[in-house]
């Protein structure tokens, strides 16, 4: 495994229930590096670019509407494997499935506010950095 950087997202649900400070500490007791943070709101651009892949899903217009409804923050991040790793962190995509101790095992509850995104890939990570940073 090499170093990696990844692209993650507190949502919006993530901040509004005070699970910011959590969430990095996780990150960082994992062994990951924050290179990069950022608060703030995600234009509805940046949304439809990160989301691509699902345009034409019948949860696309909620997903951007949600993902654009408050702030967030955003945050590229680095460590051997980080991509994988940021993933398990996270849990399964729908809360009812996420293991507890999971980011979206212990602090989400529905599919729709998740709490929190990660790079599924090292080429959706290099992507998506390009999106939300310079
Ligand atoms: P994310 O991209 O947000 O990190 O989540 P993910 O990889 O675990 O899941 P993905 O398949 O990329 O889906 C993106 C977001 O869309 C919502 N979703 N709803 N109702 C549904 O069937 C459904 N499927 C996906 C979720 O909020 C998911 O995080
Ligand atoms: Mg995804």
């Amino acid at each position: 495994m090499a170093v990696q950087k990844t692209y993650s997202m507190i949502k919006p649900d993530g901040v509004r229930n005070g699970h910011v400070g959590a969430i990095i500490d996780r990150f960082e007791r994992a062994g990951l590096k924050i290179e990069r943070m950022e608060m703030g709101m995600v234009t509805n651009a940046q949304a439809e670019a990160n989301y691509a892949e699902h345009k034409g899903k019948p949860f696309y217009a909620g997903l951007i509407s949600y993902i654009t409804s408050g702030p967030v923050v955003k945050m590229v991040i680095s460590g051997e494997g980080a991509v994988a790793k940021v993933r398990s962190l996270m849990g399964a995509t729908n809360p009812a499935d996420a293991t507890p101790g999971t980011i979206r095992g212990d602090f989400g509850l529905v599919m729709d506010e998740n709490v929190i995104h990660g790079s599924d890939s090292p080429e959706s990570a290099e992507r998506e950095i390009g999106i939300f940073f310079d």
